[in-house]
């Protein structure tokens, strides 16, 4: 009866062209977009790959919204495979359904096209998108995302009088991204990439030209595959002000670091003699160092290249664990300044809220059926091509399960599960990471608490060294080798939500799960709670299945 129920309203939709009646209306602005996506050729370090282009672009167009902004963007696969893009860092309240991750939405077939529709709302800063399918993100796809406060809210720091750039970062793979798949498939590790991009251009490509005397705000994003990377500008201060949508405590850096997934934006004031200067993009700690160099040139400078070699610097001091630890641990949020609304950032007091309960995560490295997956507490998440959050709400059994924790399993096991969590729980979610290389970890539809980080094994005495005050709140966050990081998070919002790995290999492999955040209550939810499901195309492209799989379980 439900799947009645949802073909016949997807073909009414559909036929209308109507929109989602839950967020289309009232005064909000709406921004209407329509992105092509297409495969084109690009060779940034002189080998031909076949990449993920929007609207002919590597990196994407620019998202440029304003807090309450209504987005429709109407993505229009031409690729010879399915697709699908996800929001890295936006919250999308109460609209898991546009999230664009597998386990919530059908994928756009090729040919086909899908309008996601979301609201931009309190997370005010720097983000990015990136398909979510497959390996599609080591073959581009992605572009910057701005969220900007509306006027009447002040930013916490001066006017950037000379403009913005976002600045995507990355590691880069010459191999075709297929082919990095099926070397997964075939129970292969990836080889080290082999080079580092900004904005997808090779070394000395990428140009910024500054004005002296003014101020640049740049918005870092590492949309790489797995490598954690240092940006710096030569003979520049770094003024960190924001990462993720959260203001930080202003404070100069000479480099930071952006491991993969993560979003910063530091303010630069042209306050050198007017030449030309490197930009430095550096992989940090594994595998031998990889540079991705670009040039600031100040406006009417006759300098053609910068001088001294971009790549003697302090590399036997930066380039440890240890160091970077320390890095993150310097930055804080700023208590006072206001975000997307007049109360300041620091008004939720998340040290005073009682933990209702603890999420242990501990990672690693399993055969598995003969192939080799990561895993998370023994067990690698499979995905099976059939959304969960499309299976919970036609309530088809068998499609995934619905788990309190993690299974007590010696085993390794494949599993496609979600973690029951009831809306408004304060969680702690612990990732330890056993394993010798670092790992970022991202929530989709709530940032964290980043309360603490630590060596070797976390325990409950670690809660003393917790950051209760002014901890960093942001959505992807790195947990160092053979070390701990504990972060609190309020789940205020209803929906199905990804927690995954950002290194993309880790991904496919197995280390994602879901999060699936109700009120408990058996009916569909209140649509104050959660938006209702927009059935159209791609939605429908899953009916199918839900209903082969629906008779079996009847
Ligand atoms: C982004 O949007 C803001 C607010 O509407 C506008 O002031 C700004 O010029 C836009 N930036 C770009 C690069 O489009
Ligand atoms: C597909 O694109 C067409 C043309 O732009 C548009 O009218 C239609 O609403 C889109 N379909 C979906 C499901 O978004
Ligand atoms: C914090 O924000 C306040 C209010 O916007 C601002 O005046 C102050 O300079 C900021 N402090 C730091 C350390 O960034
Ligand atoms: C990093 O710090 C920890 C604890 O302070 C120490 O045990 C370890 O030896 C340090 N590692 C390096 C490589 O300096
Ligand atoms: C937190 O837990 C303590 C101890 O169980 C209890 O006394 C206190 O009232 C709780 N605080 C809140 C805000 O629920």
């Amino acid at each position: 009866m439900d799947l009645r129920r949802l073909v016949v309203a997807a073909v009414v939709l559909s036929e209308a062209g109507i929109l989602h009646p839950a967020i289309v209306g009232g005064e909000d602005h709406h921004v209407f977009l329509d992105w092509e996506v297409s495969y084109a050729v690009r060779s940034p370090l002189g080998v031909a790959k076949r990449v993920i282009a929007i609207n002919g672009r590597l990196p994407g167009p620019l998202l440029n919204l304003t807090t309450n902004d209504v987005v429709h963007v109407n993505v229009v696969n031409t690729l010879d495979e399915p697709f699908l893009l996800t929001w890295n860092g936006l919250q999308l309240r109460r609209n898991s359904w546009n999230d664009g991750v597998a386990g919530t939405n059908c994928p756009i077939p090729p040919g086909e096209n899908w309008t996601y529709v979301f609201q931009a709302k309190d997370e005010v800063g720097t983000f990015f998108y990136r398909p979510s399918l497959a390996l599609h993100a080591a073959a581009g796809g992605h572009g910057p995302i701005r969220v900007n406060n509306r006027p009447v809210i002040d930013v916490p720091f001066p006017h950037p009088d000379g403009g913005e750039f976002d600045l995507l970062i990355q590691d880069w793979y010459n191999m075709d991204a297929t082919q990095m798949q099926e070397r997964l498939d075939g129970g292969r590790a990836l080889p080290p990439p082999d080079g580092v991009l900004i904005n997808g251009l090779g070394p000395y490509e990428a140009e910024l030209t500054f004005e002296a005397g003014r101020t640049y705000r740049l918005r870092v994003s590492n949309v790489g595959t797995r490598t954690s990377l240092a940006f710096r500008v030569q003979g520049h201060k770094l003024l960190l002000v924001e990462a993720e949508g959260a203001y930080t405590q202003q404070k100069h850096y000479a480099s930071l670091d952006v491991h993969p997934g993560q979003s910063l934006s530091v303010l630069v004031a042209a306050d050198q003699p007017p030449k030309a200067y490197h930009m430095v993009v550096s992989s940090l700690f594994a595998g031998p160092e990889l540079y991705g160099v670009g040039t600031v040139r100040y406006a009417g400078s006759s300098d053609q290249m910068p001088s001294g070699n971009p790549l003697l610097d302090d590399r036997s001091s930066h380039n440890t664990y240890n160091r970077s630890m320390e890095q993150a641990k310097s930055i804080r949020m700023n208590l006072t300044s206001g975000a997307a609304r007049p109360n300041p950032q620091g008004s939720f007091h998340y040290g005073q809220i009682n933990i209702t309960r603890t999420l242990l995560l501990r990672n690693d490295e399993s055969e598995i059926g003969g192939r080799r997956r990561c895993t998370v507490n023994s067990v690698a998440f499979a995905n099976t091509g059939t959304p969960l959050k499309l299976a919970d709400y036609f309530r088809v059994a068998g499609v995934f399960t619905v788990v309190s924790g993690w299974p007590e399993t010696r085993n390794p096991t494949l599993s496609t599960m979600a973690i029951d969590a009831s809306y408004k729980d304060f969680v702690q979610i612990v990732f330890e990471n056993r394993l010798p290389s670092l790992q970022t970890w991202h929530l989709d539809g709530s940032s964290f608490f980043v309360a603490g980080m630590g060596w070797g094994k976390w325990s409950q005495d670690a809660r003393s060294t917790y950051n209760m005050v002014d901890a960093m709140y942001r959505s992807t966050v790195q947990v160092y080798p053979k070390s701990w990081t504990a972060v609190l998070v309020y789940l205020d919002n209803e929906g199905m939500w990804n927690l995954r790995s950002q290194d993309l290999e880790r991904r496919y492999l197995g280390q994602e799960v879901y999060l699936r955040v109700s009120q408990g209550n058996s009916e569909v939810p209140d649509p104050r709670d959660e938006m209702p499901m927009r059935p159209c195309l791609p939605m429908l492209s899953c009916v199918e299945k839900l209903k082969v799989l629906k008779a079996g379980t009847s």
